[in-house]
């Protein structure tokens, strides 16, 4: 690790040096995971104490301590997950990657991991890979994930991919309908709603299909922005109950055609969002 290129990683941030969390996103983006020295360096640079640093970069699952592959790979082994065959998605995955849960493979392509309920209980078992969501995953279909992510998972294929899949929203407040028909993104109606971030405030658009990160915006909303959304029609701020798993963002919260809930996290950037079709209301 050069000490000049971590330096210049701080020298980025040197406006708002309070938040750890930005500044950690970046050492763990550079090096895949947050090597000891470079957290003695933010703490002298920060002026915080060591465990403060510490304590941030534990609290969150995002961040690692021990070098990850270049794809993480998530099983998700809680309850529902559980019962409906995620001990035989982990067996499976170990077995395809030869390695354990809780390590990388050799060759420092994948780390896998367990991880506890994502909210999208009803589709499980769920594996999330770099943060894209396979639902109803069979033993089978592990393979062809692991293929589908040497290949490239950034790539949307709104065509073939079945881990992206279309959804209705309407505001939790007011129940008027958030889609826009008329203003397609991924050939799909888009979710129109207004957005609001230092002293703008404008609309913003987002994909309708779940797992695709794209959208269009009044303005250009800069990396690591917390944004505030609201309903166009009652203006109602649509802030989640909960916050954001992977960065500790609040979340946006819109309810899901059939009674579920859709969360997405206000940072930009962040990718984090989950989906609870068991979800009511708030
Ligand atoms: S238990 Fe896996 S998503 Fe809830």
């Amino acid at each position: 690790m050069e000490q000049g290129e971590l330096l210049s990683i701080l020298e980025r941030h040197n406006e708002n040096r309070s938040g750890l969390i930005p500044i950690l996103e970046d050492i763990q983006a550079r090096y895949n995971h947050l090597p000891a020295e470079a957290l003695r360096v933010l703490a002298d640079e920060t002026g915080r104490s060591l465990v403060d640093v510490y304590g941030v970069a534990t609290f969150y699952k995002a961040f690692s301590l021990k070098p990850r592959g270049k794809h993480l790979c998530s099983v998700c082994t809680g309850t529902a997950c559980h019962v409906r065959g995620a001990p035989i998605i982990v067996e499976e995955s170990e077995r395809q990657l030869g390695t354990n849960a809780g390590s990388t493979t050799s060759d420092k392509e994948f780390t896998l991991e367990t991880i506890h309920c994502l909210g999208a209980c009803a589709l499980g078992p769920i594996v999330v890979v770099d943060g894209h969501y396979f639902s109803n995953v069979s033993r089978s279909k592990v393979s062809r994930i692991i293929k589908r992510t040497r290949d490239g998972l950034d790539k949307v294929d709104v065509e073939g991919d079945r881990r992206i899949f279309p959804i209705t929203v309407t505001c939790s407040r007011c129940n008027h309908s958030l889609m826009d028909p008329g203003h397609a993104i991924d050939d799909a109606p888009s979710i129109r709603v207004t957005v609001s971030f230092g002293r703008k405030h404008g609309w913003l658009r987002l994909s309708s299909l779940y797992g695709s990160y794209n959208l269009e915006c009044e303005y250009d909303i800069p990396t690591d922005t917390l944004v505030q959304v609201f309903c166009p029609h009652c203006h109602s701020g649509l802030k989640g109950a909960s916050n954001c798993p992977d960065c500790g963002a609040p979340m946006i919260s819109m309810i899901a055609r059939g009674g579920g809930i859709v969360q997405v996290c206000s940072r930009r950037g962040c990718k984090g969002h989950m989906l609870d079709l068991n979800g009511g209301g708030f």
